[in-house]
């Protein structure tokens, strides 16, 4: 009896919770309101079937249960019933093929992008998104795991003329146009990601070795969290970005200012001399941009609180333990060889977590200018927080 009231209690509860709750009213803001719908049919289906079958067994319990003094109550052996099975296989089939038929209509369109689609890539990697956009020209130039080096990590076709005005974009903040469809071509260069904005019902793995792809149509302007949705290592969590939706002359002013492929390349050349000739302030203020852009912040502090790396403050000078014991003088030259090479060393009390980071070696000198910056007591002269 006990039993049967908890079933009933726990029927009411779930079905109660669902309506008042709101934990299904995340506001949509793309056209994928199919999504939606079928998620509603499942919701609807495995609903009514949990409702059912706790029902069905709260009957059961009542209608056998034992009584006192009623003699000769023994359960009939029933090895086979034909027409019981075959209404549960109707009943099933039926069920299931309502699951997953709305899905497979939903997905070939969601694969399928309309002709006058915007194509935009993203480029997932231990934790960080990047993206491009085809430039004036019109055309994403064609890309290989050959040509990627840590001046191309989108790993373009330096020959291929298309690549040349693609936009490329390394911070983790991406606008798009409003009411336009976008098509995503989605790449990653280590592992398994997955390029997940809720509010707009898409989402779609990014698997190393080949591209996927899917489209949506922003509908709504507005800030939308990127998030990472595959388990891709211990910085998944921070693998996040944001997406701006905004008008169509907006994005276009934005896209204008970011950085093509060209660009990248040219002030690749002329890194060096820029390096030794600017002031260690500039310097290290570039820095500083460049650890908030990759991402550095967040597993290390420049004012001193414990995070999942060793705090910046005070690291320059110091003399730090490694996990073997041995000791090391934190100089330029550490500095530079450790962020190469975050796996060669282990700093004692710290595990082996930090991604290797494509820096150019202008990117490196920066930012080690602005972890100089943040040190000891003779170096801290420039660019504090
Ligand atoms: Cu990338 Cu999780």
């Amino acid at each position: 009896m006990a039993l049967a009231i908890a079933l009933v209690l726990i029927v009411v509860l779930a079905v109660g919770f669902h309506f008042a709750s709101p934990w299904w009213t995340t506001p949509i803001a793309s056209n994928w309101v199919r999504m939606d719908d079928t998620l509603t049919i499942t919701i609807v289906i495995t609903g009514v079937l949990f409702v059912a079958i706790n029902l069905f067994v709260v009957a059961a319990l009542l209608r056998y249960r034992h009584r006192n003094g009623q003699p000769n109550q023994r359960a009939a052996y029933e090895p086979h019933n034909k027409r019981l099975e075959w209404w549960l296989i109707g009943i099933t089939t039926v069920g299931v093929a309502a699951l997953l038929a709305p899905g497979l209509f939903v997905y070939a369109d969601y694969v399928r992008p309309p002709p006058n689609a915007l194509q935009m890539e993203v480029l997932g990697q231990q934790w960080q998104w990047r993206f491009r956009f085809a430039g004036p020209a019109g055309k994403l130039g064609t890309t290989d795991v050959r040509y990627m080096s840590n001046d191309n990590p989108f790993g373009l076709n330096p020959a291929d003329p298309n690549g040349r005005d693609n936009y490329l974009i390394e911070t983790p903040e991406l606008h798009l146009p409003i009411n336009r469809p976008i098509q995503v071509l989605a790449r990653s260069r280590d592992v398994l990601h997955d390029f997940y904005v809720p509010p707009f019902r898409a989402r779609m793995n990014m698997v190393p070795g080949m591209i996927t792809t899917f489209w949506f149509t922003p509908t709504k302007a507005g800030r939308y969290d990127i998030l990472c949705a595959q388990l891709c290592g211990i910085g998944h969590a921070n693998m996040r970005g944001v997406v701006v939706v905004e008008d169509e002359a907006s994005f276009a002013r934005w896209l204008a200012q970011q950085t093509t492929f060209e660009q990248r390349q040219k002030a690749k050349v002329q890194a060096a001399p820029a390096a030794a000739g600017g002031s260690a302030q500039a310097l290290a203020e570039q820095g500083q941009t460049l650890a908030q852009a990759k991402g550095c912040v967040a597993c290390h502090s420049v004012d001193g609180s414990p995070r999942v790396g060793p705090t910046w403050k005070g690291l320059y000078g110091k003399t730090e333990t490694m996990a073997d014991g041995s000791t090391a003088h934190v100089d330029e030259a550490y500095l530079r060889a450790f962020i190469r090479d975050p796996k060669a060393r282990v700093v004692k009390g710290f595990a082996p977590i930090m991604p290797t980071f494509d820096l150019s070696e202008q990117e490196l000198a920066a930012l080690v200018a602005y972890i100089k910056a943040q040190g000891g007591d003779a170096a801290a002269t420039a660019a504090k927080p």
